[in-house]
């Protein structure tokens, strides 16, 4: 039988579960999606505000964008399932995060007025740097798509309650910030206080535009204020384009140089001078390595706990005592099967 090009035809449900979010372009769901014999699946569903649905500039860029994200397969990646339309309303069914946004924590740690471990910041935004790298790199088809995300900032990293950290909304960005509906005329801006020098001035976006981004998420996740504060469209030039990189060292005491190296040249106005993704991961991760904190999913496992008590619900279960292992401690943890592989009694 010719299998090569059978289409085969489907129909599915998905059932509402309740009302995550309302955003400015969509409303996100909890949902199930339902098949036969009682088969369901747990995932997000994001329906795009008719506003911006009704618009066939908006949707044409957003369609595009969709399917260019579509097979970005990665762990630090939110995975996109399907993009589909039930009548006039529009949908991204995705992959569901039981954890909360980059921005809860950051808000819950200025709450708390406890600062955030410079390791703990180093690991969640060096997997950031993977989920950006290997989007920037994607080949399909023996063909790069130079697929840039336009919107990485705290909300849109999400933290799931067992310790991943996941970057969402790849491909959605560029629709909403070429084109605004209300205006109905493009419209340059990405999310305010995220923005890029070269995206404010309506020039070319690529890669180097994510990663000045990276360096404005890791001055915050330092010192848990924005790096850029202006809301009025004059100011905003003035603030990112035409004044002075700002100083982050004023603003975070005692900044490891490396640190304060990258942010440095990950803000710079010259994009030949940013870092790759790769490499601004490698920094991160070496610093990491440099203080004998290795970043791992147990430790922003615990973290959460301690700063989530009310709402942590992770998905595993471990049914023995979770052991955390650090380089530096070994000798204060009890004895333990991997004490015992390094040889301790
Ligand atoms: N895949 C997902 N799983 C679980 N919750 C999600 C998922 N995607 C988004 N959310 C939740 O829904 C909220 C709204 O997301 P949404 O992307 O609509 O808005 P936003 O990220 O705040 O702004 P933007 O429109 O710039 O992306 C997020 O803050 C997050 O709490
Ligand atoms: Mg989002």
């Amino acid at each position: 039988m010719d299998i090569e090009g059978r289409l085969i035809e489907y129909a599915g449900q998905f059932r509402l579960i309740r009302q995550v979010a309302r955003g400015g372009m969509a409303t996100v769901y909890e949902a199930e999606q339902i098949g036969p014999a009682g088969f369901t699946k747990q995932i997000a569903l994001k329906i795009i505000h008719d506003r911006y649905a009704t618009q066939p500039e908006w949707l044409q860029l957003f369609i595009d964008e969709a399917k260019l994200s579509a097979n970005l397969v990665h762990g630090n990646i939110v995975q996109i399932y399907q993009l589909g339309r039930t009548g006039s309303e529009y949908y991204i069914a995705m992959e569901f995060i039981k954890g909360v946004t980059l921005r809860a924590l950051i808000d819950r740690h200025r709450h708390l007025g406890r600062t955030m471990s410079p390791a703990l910041a180093a690991y969640i935004a060096s997997r950031v740097c993977r989920a950006l790298d290997f989007a920037h790199n994607f080949v399909l088809g023996g063909r790069r798509l130079d697929i840039v995300h336009r919107d990485v900032s705290p909300g849109n990293v999400l933290l799931t309650w067992d310790g991943h950290v996941k970057l969402a909304d790849f491909g959605i960005a560029k629709a909403r910030t070429m084109f605004d509906p209300a205006a109905q005329r493009p419209l340059m801006m990405g999310k305010k206080h995220y923005m890029r020098p070269e995206q404010i001035m309506g020039g070319q976006v690529d890669w180097h535009s994510d990663v000045f981004a990276m360096g404005i998420v890791l001055f915050e996740l330092l010192s848990l204020r924005p790096l850029f504060t202006e809301d009025e469209t004059e100011a905003a030039i003035d603030e990112v384009v035409v004044a002075p990189a700002p100083d982050v060292t004023r603003y975070i005491p005692d900044l490891h140089t490396s640190l304060a190296g990258l942010m440095r040249a990950a803000l710079s106005k010259q994009r030949e001078e940013r870092p790759s993704a790769a490499d601004f991961g490698r920094v991160l991760d070496q610093y990491c390595v440099l203080h004998r904190e290795p970043g791992s999913p147990e430790r922003l496992q615990a973290h959460l706990a301690e700063l989530f008590p009310d709402t942590y619900r992770p998905i595993t279960e471990s049914a023995a005592p979770t052991l955390t292992v650090s380089i530096s401690s070994q000798s204060r943890s009890h004895p333990s099967f991997i004490q015992r592989l390094f040889g301790r009694h």
